[in-house]
């Protein structure tokens, strides 16, 4: 039994790729299947990917959806059990992370609590690394709430920073384990969730 999830995305989309990758390559690790992909903007490249993967590809304008009843409707039509943001950049409106307890998942390209939060994605996050001078960093998943990069921690996975690592490099390192890290994350969560659903 694979549970069905939605992707969530802004952008580029790198990590669907990794999850589909993932669901493609791997012998035996099948407790989820990738049954839409939704995006904030319509011309995202992640929908052009979803599609061409004969992926259902939505978009919405949260814009017009503040307590989210399209985005709702949308997991609830596509019968979605678990969701997965993957650079995200739109608060989840209450009713929905009501509707996925346990079941809506976020990756992040830091070690969560440090430097998440409002206005904290992309070259940024790694920028603020560079200025504290932290010697290192690092990918969290974790289970989204209604406030950005705040709920419970999943799994993290540290990444060093380097003498001579400027934020690009280190946005690189640190996307390349998220690419790692997030498909078997939420296949852990959906075996979960298939168990809990068998009984
Ligand atoms: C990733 O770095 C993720 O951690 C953050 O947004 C980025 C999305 O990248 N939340 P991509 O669109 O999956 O390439």
């Amino acid at each position: 039994m694979r549970a069905r999830i939605a992707v969530l995305a802004s952008g580029r989309g790198s990590n669907l790729k990794a999850i589909l990758e993932y669901l493609d390559g791997s012998s035996g690790h099948d407790s989820y299947e990738v049954a839409a992909v939704i995006s904030n903007k319509s011309d995202a490249p992640v929908l052009e990917l979803a599609r061409s993967g004969n992926i259902a590809a939505f978009a919405i304008d949260p814009s017009t959806d503040g307590e989210g009843a399209e985005l709702l409707g949308l997991l609830d039509r596509n019968r979605i059990e678990i969701v997965a943001l993957a650079g995200y950049l739109k608060k989840i409106p209450r009713p929905v992370v009501a509707a996925y307890p346990g079941r809506m998942l976020n990756v992040h390209p830091s070690l969560l609590p440090a430097h998440g939060g409002t206005g904290m994605y992309g070259i940024r996050v790694h920028e603020a690394v560079l200025s504290i001078g932290d010697s290192e960093t690092g990918v969290t998943v974790h289970m989204v709430d209604t406030e950005y990069d705040r709920g419970p921690i999943v799994a993290q996975w540290r990444v060093p920073v380097l003498p001579d690592d400027d934020a690009h490099s280190i946005a690189s390192r640190v996307l390349a384990v998220e690419h790692i890290l997030y498909p078997r994350t939420i296949d852990i969560v959906a075996a979960l969730y298939n168990l809990r659903s068998d009984n």
